[in-house]
């Protein structure tokens, strides 16, 4: 493949660390913002969701995409599909940034998303993370500060994954045809519930922080009183339903696979972010 790779979400948790390890590849990337700003280097060019056909003037000489759901939208049926129908139509292949867990039901919207891009006939790899390690510094940054994370998440436990190393095994899949047809669930090297994570991080920042245990309604409300959407509060509240009964335990070989490295812990995802953690 010698085309270039469009990256959606580019400035993001993962396009970030994504772009910049597929230019060190010697890769030819095209980064896709809703400003059109370059990020990390790699040229940018102006999409948003919102307005699928733009994307069309973004696909020239592209043969690979990475596709995701923005944080923040709940809609990605709505906003997937079409862009999914864009590039098959071009036989650009699809690498997917799903969700772990989405598998389980047919009817869940991002699995229906996978299912539009397995039958749409162009080549695709589906990467489906688990929650990522880098929450911690973005929605839980708030509850890290006043040393207490309130998420309702019971005891489950979590293998949270850092986002660098769902960028390394996007970078792989990208890249190489062998993953082709193939869905990887992505998770980090050790599951911890968020007790444990939250005493990690105070030994880590050298303060307090613990973890209590909240109902849906008091997240959501949290979250609503900190500016994030009520549909998306609502969404968030739902999907600790499987950490809750533990089915983000699980841990996979997918990142060593994918990419030849183990992944990274919590341990040092914490000490790589102290600055964000902490800031
Ligand atoms: N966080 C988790 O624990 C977790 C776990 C599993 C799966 N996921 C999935 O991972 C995805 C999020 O990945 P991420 O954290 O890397 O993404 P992100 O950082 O939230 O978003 C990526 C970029 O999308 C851009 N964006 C926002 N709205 C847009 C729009 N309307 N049109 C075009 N671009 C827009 C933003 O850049 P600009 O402002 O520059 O445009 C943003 O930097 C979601 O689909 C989520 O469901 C997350």
């Amino acid at each position: 493949m010698s085309g270039t790779i469009l990256v959606l979400g580019a400035g993001g948790n993962v396009g970030r660390p994504l772009v910049k390890a597929l230019l060190a590849q010697g890769e030819k990337v095209r980064a896709a913002t809703r400003s059109g700003d370059a990020v990390e280097g790699a040229g940018g060019v102006v999409f948003d969701y919102a307005n699928p056909a733009m994307l069309a003037a973004a696909l020239d000489g592209v043969d690979r995409a990475y596709l995701m759901l923005p944080a923040g939208h709940v809609e990605a049926l709505a906003l997937l599909l079409p862009v999914v129908e864009l590039l098959a139509a071009r036989r650009i292949k699809i690498v997917f940034q799903s969700a772990m867990g989405v598998n389980a039901d047919d009817n869940i919207p991002y699995r229906q998303v996978e299912l539009a891009i397995e039958r749409s006939g162009t080549p695709f790899v589906i990467l489906r993370p688990n929650w990522f390690a880098d929450n911690f510094h973005t929605y839980w940054k708030a509850g890290v500060d006043h040393g207490v994370i309130a998420v309702p998440a019971g005891q489950g436990r979590t293998s949270f994954i850092d986002a660098r190393d769902i960028a390394a095994s996007a970078a792989a899949a990208l890249s190489r045809g062998d993953f082709d047809g193939q869905a990887w669930d992505l998770t980090g090297p050790e599951a911890l519930g968020y007790a444990e994570a939250a005493q990690l991080l105070s030994d880590v920042l050298g303060k307090p922080v613990r973890y209590e245990a909240v109902d849906d309604a008091r997240f959501i409300d949290q979250l609503s009183s900190a500016g994030v959407s009520r549909a998306y509060a609502e969404f968030l509240a739902a999907i600790f339903h499987p950490v809750r009964e533990g089915w983000t335990a699980a841990v996979t070989d997918a990142v060593p696979r994918l990419t030849g490295q183990a992944a990274r812990s919590l341990r040092t995802y914490a000490e790589d972010h102290r600055q964000a953690l902490a800031g």
